[in-house]
């Protein structure tokens, strides 16, 4: 958890890759490969929800494989990660730019878990499209989740708002109903950890509640993410895998127990939220609606 959210995950993902390959000593091109795949399962066992994390692993065994000779690979896998970084980089600006149409001058935003600078390359996904409509000169404000168990909005997006000189207000997630029933709530972004190709997205446990209660209540449920999150081989959302962690987590908090000693806790990391609570999908190759499955293969075409 220290380097988290899924652009973040799938940047450490090809960096690894390339350290990894760097270390190590081989005879030959096979046994070179051979190693190289055990450096990518061992990242690929470390976290299951993110797509990012898979496809750039999976970009970087393709071109070792495609590789000549070890010292060739070795390079090419370096350039590789640089040239993945530099991608997501843009990626999460360009969507940023292009969400932040979404957002109205005098908008209140509620934002789920942490999705900026730290999660991703640089800009962000959620929190790049509330930077972005403040850079645009907009008069916003938003309310940010506390995002328990580990607190990645108390914690992060708090600091990185702040830092952005965004006027917020931190709530706990179960107080997210209250404001927007009083209408103190004009949308929602969140971002995303895997979209399926019927759209359902796997993102931070709590974002479906977000998404029931933005639909009672009438408020736009926005998603914003890289196309490097799409994962068009799984058809349906319940089929992405959610990870699971320790109880401890809740059980905890920063260490201290808040609990009676021995209490069982659930820990789902993340939850799926069904394609028809979700307004648009803010991509860097655009926004888009229902109908997801073909908008979705669509926008992926050719990247
Ligand atoms: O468990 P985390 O902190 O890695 O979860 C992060 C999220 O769920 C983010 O919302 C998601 O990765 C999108 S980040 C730009």
């Amino acid at each position: 958890m220290r380097i988290r959210g899924a652009p973040a995950i799938g940047i450490l993902g090809a960096y690894g890759m390339a350290l990894g390959a760097l270390k190590i000593e081989a005879e030959s091109r096979d046994e070179f490969l051979a190693r190289l795949r055990e450096i990518n399962q061992t990242l690929a066992g470390t976290r299951p929800t993110a797509r990012n994390l898979f496809l750039a692993i999976d970009r970087m065994q393709q071109v070792a494989e495609a590789g000549k000779n070890i010292k060739q690979i070795k390079e090419s896998l370096i350039n590789q990660a640089i040239k993945i970084h530099a991608e997501e980089a843009e990626a999460t600006t360009k969507l940023a730019q292009l969400g932040a149409g979404l957002i109205e001058d005098g908008f209140t935003i509620l934002t789920h878990c942490n999705t900026g600078a730290l999660a991703t390359a640089g800009y962000g996904t959620a929190l790049g499209v509330i930077k972005q409509a403040k850079e645009q000169g907009k008069n916003i404000k938003v309310l940010a989740t506390e995002t328990r168990p580990l607190l990645q909005g108390a914690r992060l997006t708090t600091w990185e708002l702040k830092k952005a000189n965004i006027p917020f207000t931190l709530i706990t997630d179960s107080m997210a109903g209250y404001f927007m029933r009083r209408g103190e709530v004009d949308c929602v972004i969140v971002g995303a950890d895997r979209i399926a190709a019927n759209g359902y997205t796997a993102n931070k446990i709590g974002t479906y509640s977000l998404a029931v209660l933005a639909n009672a209540h009438g408020v736009p449920f926005y998603v914003a993410a890289p196309t490097t999150t799409i994962d068009l081989s799984l058809h349906s959302g319940y089929q992405i895998p959610i990870e699971e962690r320790s109880p401890e987590e809740v059980t905890h908090i920063q260490g201290v127990s808040i609990t009676a000693e021995g209490t069982p806790a659930a820990n789902p990391a993340f939850d799926i939220t069904p394609s028809q609570y979700i307004t648009a999908i803010i991509t860097e190759r655009g926004i888009i609606k229902e109908p997801y499955v073909e908008r979705l293969r669509k926008i992926t075409a050719g990247a």
